[in-house]
């Protein structure tokens, strides 16, 4: 059998580390794609992550490129292209500048990848992966963008921290669009089967869920750029569920077409990710709050879709 290909659109922060994490899961050979301009550094980190894998022991062919035609055939394609927020800056900000970066890079992928599973990393992320699916017209089983597993993360880590128990044995899921109303399920959170809320008092469970919707920005203003070995963390886990078709369950910027009352929209919801890509969106029973606040969220991907067909 020959080794998988996965293709990183972006060779900048979060480009670099899921290229290293790649390499060193051996998960397959990496291609790191960057502009013209760019090109250098995709090649130097390329360099760089190979002479790695002579220090640690890893076997994976790592090469950097501005060409599309390296990128042709790869199983799965990792888009981080764009542009991160400042600090002050929010994620919408980032539309105008990224949708012509994503529409760009759309129209090269169904040409030189058309079978590839691709998860969109690039912000405003649930507009830009509604807009990567638009463009190429792949099916919404192989295009899904990465945030849940992100904002779970960051969820999990603040409530691991409250209680003083390991970030392993809290079980949290963030639903809804990646911004300020994403949506922290605290009814089906748990700690090894406990509920949250027998565990976390309800005015610091609230500062948490507050905390986790603001977790990009706490670090876009701490080092005046955003996240990346998290993020590229998340998109891996998501690119390995699909290669050894583990058929994880995870949450998911994923197409809903009627799923949640949803239609012809990409949120996140609860999803596995096995071999066939997106398997299965689950439906999950929220509650009165948590219904309301995943239709304000909607709202909000819906706004910014509204907003990146007129541009
Ligand atoms: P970065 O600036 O370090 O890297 C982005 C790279 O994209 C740059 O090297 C740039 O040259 C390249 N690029 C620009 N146009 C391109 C094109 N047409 N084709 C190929 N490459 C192109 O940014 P970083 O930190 O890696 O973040 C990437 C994106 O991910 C940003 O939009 C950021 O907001 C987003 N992000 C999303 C998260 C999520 O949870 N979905 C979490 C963290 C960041
Ligand atoms: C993050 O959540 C900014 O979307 C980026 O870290």
């Amino acid at each position: 059998m020959s080794r998988k290909k996965i293709s990183l659109i972006g060779a900048g922060n979060i480009g670099g580390e899921l290229a290293a994490l790649i390499a060193r899961k051996e998960l397959g050979d990496v291609v790191l794609f960057d502009i013209p301009e760019k090109e250098g550094v995709a090649k130097g980190k390329a360099l760089d992550l190979s002479q790695n894998g002579a220090v640690l022991g890893y076997d994976a062919k790592i090469t950097g490129t501005s060409s599309w035609a390296e990128v042709a055939g790869s199983d799965v394609v990792i888009i981080t292209a764009g542009v991160p927020r400042k600090a002050g800056m929010s994620r919408d900000d980032l539309l105008g500048i990224n949708l012509k970066i994503i529409r760009s890079v759309g129209e090269n992928l169904k040409k030189a990848a058309p079978d590839a599973f691709v998860i969109v990393v690039s912000n405003p992320l649930d507009a830009m992966v509604y807009e990567l699916k638009r463009v190429t017209g792949f099916s919404g089983k192989k295009v899904v963008g990465m945030a849940g597993v992100l904002d779970s993360a960051r969820f999990q880590l603040f409530l691991a921290e409250e209680m003083g128990v390991s970030v392993k044995d809290v079980r949290p899921m963030v639903l809804g669009g990646h911004g300020d109303t994403m949506v922290p399920v605290t009814s089906n959170c748990t700690v090894n089967g406990i509920p949250v809320t027998q565990l976390v008092a309800a005015d610091k469970l609230a500062a948490i869920v507050d905390r986790t919707r603001n977790g990009g920005g706490e670090i876009v203003k701490l080092m005046g750029t955003s996240a990346f070995y998290a993020p590229a963390s998340a998109a891996v886990l998501m690119a390995e569920a699909y290669l050894k078709d583990l058929k994880r369950l995870v949450a998911c910027a994923a197409y809903l077409d009627g799923e949640y009352g949803y239609k012809d929209l990409y949120m996140g919801v609860p999803v596995v990710i096995g071999a066939g890509g997106v398997e299965k969106v689950v439906t999950i029973a929220l509650t009165g709050d948590e219904k309301a606040m995943l239709e304000k969220s909607a709202a909000a991907v819906k706004e910014l879709i509204e907003a990146s067909k007129k541009l």
